[in-house]
């Protein structure tokens, strides 16, 4: 992904017509548009190829399976035209190895959850959060996804991976997280969602975000 605003939308709505509406509003802003479940869910995969028109589009999965079905998923993913995947760490370096073993057949990016942005977050995952970042290092992996609510913990989580890895870091805004201070720590993209798409103007509000970062 190449890096302009630094900024990544999280396009959660469920339905094909507001999707498409605000990715229009917003994609001289953003770098890529990232998809999860409730739009996939919502409208079907055949949305990733709709966006990626517009953006290129990180599938959300959060894949966490063992390594054969893991392979069966990506391939899905790139197939529908999705530039990366986020896959967790916690199902073991086979399974991870498994993910990065097909986007690289297909030339995608692999980004691992090291620690989610929500409180819960740190209930299992902070204790295992370094151990994910090194395996993701070790694997191959494009990058990290990181808690923008916790800056400290992106900084710490930099520091394991160097400079090598991108990390991508949701928790903007609706979550408490500030852009600035997260790109400060080291993050490499911001993720925000609701505060973008849940705006009167979702194009204002991803303009806002991108001068507030000045990245
Ligand atoms: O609406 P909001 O800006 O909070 O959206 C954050 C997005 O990032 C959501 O799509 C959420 O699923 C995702 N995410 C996260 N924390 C992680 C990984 C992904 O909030 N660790």
């Amino acid at each position: 992904m190449e890096k302009k605003n630094c900024l990544i939308l999280a396009l959660d709505v469920t339905d094909r017509e507001n999707a498409l509406r605000i990715a229009n509003e917003v994609s001289e802003y953003v770098d890529s548009i990232k998809v999860g479940y409730p739009l996939v869910l919502g409208e079907g995969l055949g949305i990733v190829k709709e966006l990626a028109e517009l953006a290129p589009v990180i599938a959300d999965f959060k894949v966490a399976d063992i390594p054969n079905t893991d392979r069966l998923i990506c391939e899905q993913v790139f197939k529908a035209g999705a530039d990366a995947v986020i896959t967790h760490g916690f199902t073991g370096r086979d399974s991870l190895d498994s993910c990065v073993k097909v986007a690289e057949e297909y030339g995608r990016d692999v980004y691992v959850v090291t620690e989610m942005s929500h409180p819960g977050g740190v209930e299992f995952f902070r204790p295992v959060a370094e151990t994910i970042a090194q395996m993701a290092a070790d694997a191959g992996a494009t990058g990290v996804v990181a808690p923008a609510t916790r800056p400290e913990r992106v900084r710490d989580i930099r520091k394991i991976i160097g400079n090598d890895l991108h990390i991508i870091s949701p928790g903007v805004g609706a979550q408490g997280g500030s852009a600035a201070d997260v790109i400060n720590a080291g993050a490499d993209w911001v993720i925000v969602g609701r505060s973008i798409y849940n705006s009167d103007s979702p194009a204002d509000a991803a303009m806002k975000i991108c001068n507030d970062m000045k990245c």
